[in-house]
């Protein structure tokens, strides 16, 4: 079976052939902890210094018994984020949509969706979020509407419409078949034939998404008008779908084929003339103006898979006046525990020129989660501590994905009929489509692991659920859970960890990922040393060059779990997949 993961990993590596008012409300307020204090002293923005929790809504909490999670289920859980040690959540979208894409269809841009709530309901969640210093991030998709949007309807409804222009529309060729031999990522051609106007409008994703067209000012102004409306109700930014896929080549030039064919059954091809266009960044700085006018240092975070650290680089801006924090797709699609692979690209993204800042990420709602990912089948709960800390003590802003804290698995449908994610209905049996990671979060061993009261929730409980929930987590203090928590304590707790420099260790260990972060000011320095292999290993740190005197380490935090004896720097010992954080001087 060639799962999502490593179908997605294939695609990239085609890729990689080509040339390459917030408001005052969302300020939280004064708080008196350690972490508090640094953050209220830092000239820097929260967004440096944030873990940012996704939420996948209709998976989260179900509050109504429909089956579907929803606003008021996520305010009802965000005690849960706020101990968890969470800063801001992104939430995929909540807009109104026919759910060919589960929201990922928009057909208001300035709306809630009946099926998560009300607009009241989400200005009560911002409101709730903002007392216990939790900032909401909304999603927002520019590529593409959904075809019952009222601009696609208008658009389509003869060639003259004042919107026929909004759209990507063209003639087909000669032979009267579609304009060329752009392919949709989700399989099959790109362009679909609109019988009215007779001719084709242009799909990046499904038939049901057609793609804006950026080139249109109008357009333009239209989405931005968009973001300010949210940007007015207290948002503290966007996280941007699809960004890389806004532009298309007007002259229509075909895509590159390449050996061989996807999972969907096409030919391979090189997206070379409908990705990464270099008109892109200049949507984005205006993106950046349109977040820049309001209060609170909104944040800009993109979802593009570039495919290497010279386009990801891009998406700060030459000026670091485009994307804060560029998703690096790049880390989390390294797919297997590799320290050399980890090391070289933690090593690039720190370094980039323009200095900005990483943000890392393993799972989110189009990836299989990390627990089977990086899991070898015998040892996944140490190995979801051991991604625990290569998300969380590395220097970035981490972005989790609901459950991951608890090792929730991948739990993919077993018959095609059980499918709800269109691409595994195209692509059934090799694509599986997103079911698996999108499952209802695990909240306690009841019914429905406590998600919802519904007989049928949208998406089966996986059965792990009745040991994989936060009650029983809880009560555990060597779960995974509980881990986490202490891990996003001690970042909160230790500027070393949260803000120091990276300083990478031991760079020709094929085994043993090994760092120090160390704090600019006092120079208090912490190290960090991940074991990824299934041996345990004995190795030795001289960090002399680095101001370390001392010769030993005492531990803040490991798995599994040691004395609280320091340990000896010229003989450290670390068990299979293990994981020693610990302060030096
Ligand atoms: C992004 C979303 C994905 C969606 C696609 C099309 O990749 O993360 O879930 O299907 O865009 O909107």
């Amino acid at each position: 079976m060639l799962n999502r993961a490593k179908f997605l990993f294939a695609t990239l590596s085609l890729v990689l052939w080509l040339d390459a008012g917030t408001s005052l409300a969302q300020q939280p307020p004064q708080q008196s902890s350690k972490h508090e204090q640094a953050q209220q002293k830092s000239q820097d923005p929260w967004w440096k210094h944030a873990v940012i929790y996704e939420i996948y809504p209709r998976s989260f909490q179900d509050s109504n018994g429909d089956g579907v999670g929803d606003i008021n289920g996520i305010t009802s859980r965000l005690d849960y984020i706020h101990d968890l040690g969470i800063d801001a959540i992104w939430i995929s979208p909540m807009y109104p949509s026919p759910l060919i894409d589960f929201g990922y269809d928009i057909s208001d841009y300035t709306a809630i969706d009946p099926l998560y709530g009300t607009l009241a309901d989400f200005d009560h969640l911002v409101s709730e979020a903002k007392k216990r210093n939790i900032r909401v991030i909304m999603d927002f998709v520019p590529n593409h509407t959904s075809d019952q949007h009222p601009w696609f309807k208008e658009s389509r409804s003869s060639r003259s419409n004042p919107k026929r222009d909004w759209y990507i529309w063209r003639d087909g060729n000669a032979m009267g078949q579609p304009p060329n031999n752009w392919q949709s990522w989700f399989g099959h051609s790109a362009w679909k034939l609109d019988p009215a106007t007779n001719q084709y409008y242009y799909h990046h994703f499904y038939t049901e998404q057609p793609d804006l067209n950026w080139r249109n000012p109008q357009v333009r102004k239209a989405m931005y008008d968009a973001m300010r409306f949210w940007l007015k109700r207290g948002v503290a930014g966007f996280r941007i779908d699809a960004v890389s896929r806004l532009f298309e080549d007007p002259n229509l030039h075909d895509d590159p084929i390449l050996p061989g064919k996807n999972a969907y059954g096409d030919p391979n091809i090189a997206h070379k003339y409908t990705d990464n266009l270099p008109e892109v960044h200049e949507v984005l700085r205006e993106m950046r103006k349109v977040v820049n006018a309001y209060p609170g240092n909104p944040v800009m975070i993109s979802e593009a898979d570039e495919p290497n650290i010279a386009e990801l680089a891009k998406m700060y801006g030459a000026k670091n006046d485009e994307v804060q924090l560029p998703m690096d797709f790049q880390i989390a699609d390294v797919n297997k525990l590799s320290a050399p692979d980890f090391r070289r690209l933690l090593n690039e993204i720190d370094r980039n020129a323009v200095g900005g800042q990483p943000h890392y990420f393993f799972s989110n709602h189009d990836q299989p989660r990390q627990w089977d990912r990086y899991g070898d089948g015998v040892h996944n709960d140490q190995i979801a501590k051991l991604m625990a800390a290569l998300l969380l003590a590395t220097r970035a802003t981490p972005l989790m994905y609901y459950g991951e804290e608890l090792g929730m698995r991948t739990t993919e449908p077993a018959r095609k009929e059980d499918v709800q994610d269109p691409i595994g209905k195209i692509g059934w049996p090799e694509e599986k489509g997103r079911d698996g990671e999108r499952t209802p979060m695990q909240w306690d061993a009841s019914t429905n692991a406590g998600f919802s009261a519904s007989q049928r929730p949208w998406l089966p409980v996986p059965p792990s659920a009745s040991i994989y929930n936060v009650v029983a987590e809880s009560q555990d203090p060597k779960s995974i859970l509980a881990f986490y928590k202490r891990l996003l304590a001690l970042r909160r707790n230790e500027p070393a960890l949260r803000d120091g420099r990276y300083l990478p260790l031991n760079q020709e260990d094929t085994n043993v990922l090994s760092f120090l972060r160390k704090e600019p000011g006092r120079g208090e320095a912490i190290l960090v040393v991940l074991n990824m292999s299934a041996e345990p290993r004995t190795i030795k740190f001289d960090l002399s060059a680095h101001g370390v005197k001392g010769g030993s380490a005492n531990p803040l935090l490991a798995a599994p779990e040691i004395g609280a004896e320091s340990t000896q720097l010229n003989h450290f010992s670390v068990p299979a997949f293990g994981v020693f954080i610990g302060s030096v001087d």
